[in-house]
């Protein structure tokens, strides 16, 4: 499992650590928690310790990623440098996310055409694609406040889910077949961000208001229109609210 320090790799380390598979999990830190797993150094960028994570590896989980910096030489150039070394690979899994290709965010963009490349090349693979994580909102758009007020994007949509179960998902698809792209993973309701923001305020008793500003563009619109959802596929079971309240 690549990306063992991050948000998603913290969860599937969680749940790894009690599977009956050898695991070996790889990122530039060692993660803090790390249970004991063969951990070993490598760099998506340089390439340096990417051979010896993937040897005497048959499934690869791909959950490193940077969305902030570097995003295009981790997503892409880091991907491509990892599946030149995995040849013998059985099968690659690839988290994505709900919605990229109609959500104008250069991120996204770089997520399609990493999917593209899977699709592309020789290495056997599983594109899993799910919507936000319940923290990922929580901690980018309802952490800090300003003057005591929570200021978001008016009526953003989010469909967001558990970290936990979608790594559980990831997990039970490793000893499966390659499947291409499965159905999308969302999470159980969908609410707007103000929503979410009253729900953190009254689940926490915090003393905050919500004050919500309308965005332009068409990222906005995108959200708005809640491309980033599939009402389709409201897998995940444990809402915004349980989250918040199970922290
Ligand atoms: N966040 C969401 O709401 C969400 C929703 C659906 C799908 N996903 C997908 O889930 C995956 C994981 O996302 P996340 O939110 O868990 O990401 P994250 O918390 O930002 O973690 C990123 C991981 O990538 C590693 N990494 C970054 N640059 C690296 C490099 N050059 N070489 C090797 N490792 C590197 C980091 O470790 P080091 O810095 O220690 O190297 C870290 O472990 C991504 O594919 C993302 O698109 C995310």
């Amino acid at each position: 499992m690549t990306g063992s320090t991050g948000y998603l790799g913290s969860a599937l380390l969680w749940h790894l650590k009690d599977t009956e598979y050898k695991v070996k999990i790889t990122s530039r830190r060692r993660p803090q928690d790390w249970h004991q797993l063969d951990w070993v150094y490598s760099d998506l960028v340089s390439g340096e310790g990417l051979e010896e994570a993937v040897k005497d590896v048959n499934v690869i989980i791909h959950a490193a990623t940077s969305p902030m910096k570097n995003a295009k030489k981790v997503e892409i150039d880091g991907l491509e440098n990892l599946l030149s070394k995995s040849k013998h690979i059985q099968h690659f899994i690839y988290p994505s996310i709900v919605g990229i290709e109609e959500i104008p965010w250069k991120y996204y963009q770089l997520k399609v055409e990493a999917e593209e490349l899977l699709s592309k090349g020789t290495v056997p693979y599983t594109i899993a694609r799910a919507t936000q994580f319940h923290g990922f909102v929580e901690n980018l758009l309802l952490s800090k406040s300003l003057f005591n007020r929570y200021v978001i994007p008016r009526k953003w949509k989010m469909q967001s889910v558990d970290v936990h179960e979608f790594a559980t998902h990831l997990i039970d698809l490793v000893h499966k077949d390659p499947q291409g792209r499965v159905e999308d993973y969302g999470g159980p309701e969908i609410m707007t961000l103000r929503e979410m923001a009253e729900l953190k305020i009254d689940t926490k008793k915090e003393k905050k208001i919500v004050f919500d500003v309308s965005l332009p563009g068409k990222l906005s619109k995108a959200f708005e229109g809640g491309k980033n959802t599939n009402l389709h596929n409201q897998k995940g079971k444990i809402t915004f609210e349980q989250f918040l309240r199970n922290k």
